[in-house]
């Protein structure tokens, strides 16, 4: 694998091995790179846990992260993402990671960059390694995938991890049921849409998303309170779930709309637990890319060595 831009198009004994090999480093670790590497994180949307998870998984690996702020770079000056990520490959970069608001743009630049992208949000396009930690965490629960019911309930026709998540899933031989507002709907996705209140009885995991509204085109007016109890998770409803069901939020949360605050924490819930596996699974990603991938600028990659030659 060169990049990793998509869920869509990975083989279910890829992702099973891409889980369980992060699954490994959350319990044991990984040897970090013998050789000096360079991680560029291209953040042009905000981030709190992505960034920061690919930050501490870069420096467990050994790696230089080079950081990058949109507002302190040529990106003012009217410099294209493409010669701001190419100019990264030219100054010796082993991997770039971009969060961006336009759909399709890492897959883009995979294509024409040498060096390996890695897509850590693309507009309502993708979220794969959020996909990924989200596996991780089914896993480490259920030790398998295939027949688990696994319910995305809310925005998802503006979710990037909807989008990921449906893919994987359905690859892993889950039954994937969607669940939220009409007007959210996504019929590209080609998965049946149920009750919350089915949802909550039916789900063996419950994944529910954030309200998208910085990519809302027309503004839904919204009773945060009639949102909660129309399609969010409310403490009655979690009574009604399965005795072994987990909650999954990629967060961050809105406490109080899609979910009831007191259930952010609740004994089912393993939102800080994803955040936890996120730093493993972006480890397992960056692993398998640089070691088996190849490794374009070599020259940094195989000599530890402060001179350019
Ligand atoms: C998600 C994102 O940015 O797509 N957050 C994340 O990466 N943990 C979901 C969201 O913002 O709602």
């Amino acid at each position: 694998m060169k990049d990793f831009v998509t869920m869509q198009g990975l083989e279910e004994r890829e992702m099973l091995a891409l889980v369980q090999y992060a699954n490994l480093i959350s319990q044991k670790g990984v040897e970090p790179f013998a050789n000096q590497t360079f991680a560029a994180n291209l953040f042009f949307e905000p981030s709190t846990r992505t960034k920061m998870s690919f930050v501490v998984a870069q420096r467990r690996l050994g790696m230089e992260v080079l950081d990058f702020a949109t507002d302190h770079s040529s990106i003012t000056k009217g410099e294209s993402i493409y010669d701001t990520a190419r100019t990264f490959e030219s100054i010796g970069a082993n991997l770039i990671v971009i969060r961006h608001q336009q759909r399709n743009i890492a897959k883009q630049l995979a294509e024409q960059l040498q060096i390996p992208v890695i897509n850590a949000g693309d507009g309502t396009g993708e979220h794969p390694t959020q996909s990924l930690l989200d596996l991780v965490t089914i896993y480490q629960e259920f030790e398998q995938f295939r027949g688990l019911k696994v319910v995305i309930a809310g925005d998802i026709k503006h979710s990037r991890v909807a989008r990921s998540n449906a893919a994987a899933l359905t690859t892993l031989g889950c039954d994937v049921f969607l669940t939220g507002m009409e007007e959210w709907h996504d019929n590209s996705l080609n998965l049946p849409y149920i009750s919350m209140e089915e949802a909550v009885e039916t789900a063996d995991v419950l994944m529910l998303l954030r309200i998208q509204r910085e990519r809302h085109q027309d503004q839904v007016t919204l009773d945060q309170d009639s949102y909660l109890q129309k399609y969010g998770l409310s403490v009655e409803r979690e009574r009604k779930m399965k005795k072994h069901a987990i909650i999954l939020h990629p967060a961050p949360v809105n406490r109080g709309v899609e979910m009831d605050s007191r259930l952010v924490e609740c004994d089912r819930s393993r939102i800080f637990k994803q955040m936890e596996n996120g730093v493993a699974a972006r480890m397992a990603i960056i692993k398998n890319i640089l070691n088996q991938g190849g490794n374009y600028n070599e020259k940094n990659f195989n000599q530890r060595q402060a001179f350019i030659g």
